[in-house]
């Protein structure tokens, strides 16, 4: 910026004037002991009186923003190229884990790129005239509102962001792609579900195993008017995905006599009477565990949806959405109830069926 376009009252002797004419006081009294040395005379950088060296200077911040683009780009490509297990060896560091170096590195030099951009931006080509502002009121009158959007509309103009195209676009490109490092990383909230929702762990020949007991189920074990609850064989409680696989499989084992079931597709997945139904909840998927056997209804203790078992387990009462999916089972060559295959509704909650 040339001197002619600082403002008048911006130049140091006019603010002097301006600033004593205020209350400062130049020479020391009994009421101000203290006296104002008042601003050193304002000197120009090289940028306000040569237009080459402002070129330079705006090139420079532009070379910054883009460099924090690149590194930007950097960060995602290192985020999908780089095998999470590759590690290399970092001098003087050692050997680290290739991306998380790389992802640092790259995130580093987006940041510091930009900071600098900045920095070196408002040192060398925004307006250096030195400013002192009074202290007053915290509230603010009309008149000082109206002055701080005067001032924030000459800061724009002397900013140049209006005029420096250059450095303005290089500037919105580079603040626009760096956030994109934080959604890149919410990739690693854990794995995508895939199909994994929409299969559990029963399949043709899996044995359905007593919750209670860990033993396999044998029809005569299931009274008529009974409610027991069932897990694929070879599920242990021990496992790792134990409580990932039960949300999905836990079954609710009934014995109905033939004759009072209503429904023939459910007479004929069950054996003898004996019926096996999801034990989670089509609402949100709470346990089901309350039986009553003389209406044959099964209810959700959280919502109290309520199920009719003697009638493909549909929906009498509460919120839930549709009906329990109901599991085929047949027996054996050992006389062991087994199942002759997966669930074919989801189970759980609708929503799975709207994906
Ligand atoms: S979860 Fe069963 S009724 Fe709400």
């Amino acid at each position: 910026m040339s001197s002619q376009d600082i403002p008048e009252e911006n130049l140091p002797a006019e603010r002097a004037a301006h600033e004593h004419g205020r209350g400062a006081v130049s020479v020391a009294d009994e009421r101000h002991p203290f006296a104002d040395p008042g601003l050193p005379p304002h000197e120009h950088r090289i940028q306000d009186v040569d237009e080459r060296a402002a070129k330079r200077s705006e090139r420079t911040v532009a070379l910054l923003f883009t460099v924090s683009m690149l590194a930007t780009i950097g960060f995602i490509a290192s985020y999908v190229a780089i095998p999470v297990e590759k590690i290399v060896y970092v001098f003087p560091i050692g050997h680290i884990n290739a991306l998380n170096f790389a992802l640092g590195l790259t995130l580093g030099v987006a940041l510091f790129a930009i900071g600098a951009g900045a920095v070196h931006w408002a040192r060398t080509l925004m307006s250096d005239v030195e400013v002192a502002d009074e202290r007053h009121p915290i509230e603010a009158s009309p008149e000082t509102r109206a002055k701080v959007h005067a001032d924030f509309k000459q800061g724009a103009k002397e900013s140049g962001i209006g005029r420096r195209k250059l450095i303005r676009n290089t500037m919105l490109g580079a603040l626009t792609l760096v956030p994109l490092t934080g959604v890149v990383l919410l990739r690693d909230l854990g794995p995508l579900p895939g199909t994994s929702l929409r299969h559990t762990l029963w399949a043709k020949g899996k044995r359905l195993v007593n919750m209670n007991t860990n033993l396999p189920l044998r029809p005569e074990d299931v009274a008529v008017g009974s409610l027991t609850f069932a897990m694929p064989d070879g599920l242990k409680e021990a496992d790792e995905n134990f409580q990932t696989e039960i949300a999905k499989a836990a079954l609710m084992i009934v014995r109905l006599e033939p004759r009072d079931i209503k429904d023939k597709r459910e007479l004929d997945w069950g054996h003898e009477g004996i019926i096996a139904f999801s034990k989670i909840c089509t609402h949100v998927g709470c346990p089901i565990s309350l039986y009553e056997q003389q209406t044959h209804h099964a209810l959700c203790p959280c919502h109290q949806s309520t199920f009719d078992l003697s009638d493909g387990a549909r929906v009498i009462f509460g919120p839930a959405g549709h009906a329990l999916p109901q599991l085929r089972i047949g027996v054996d060559s050992e006389g062991y109830l087994q199942a002759l295959g997966d669930f074919e509704e989801p189970v759980g909650p609708a929503f799975w069926e709207r994906g």
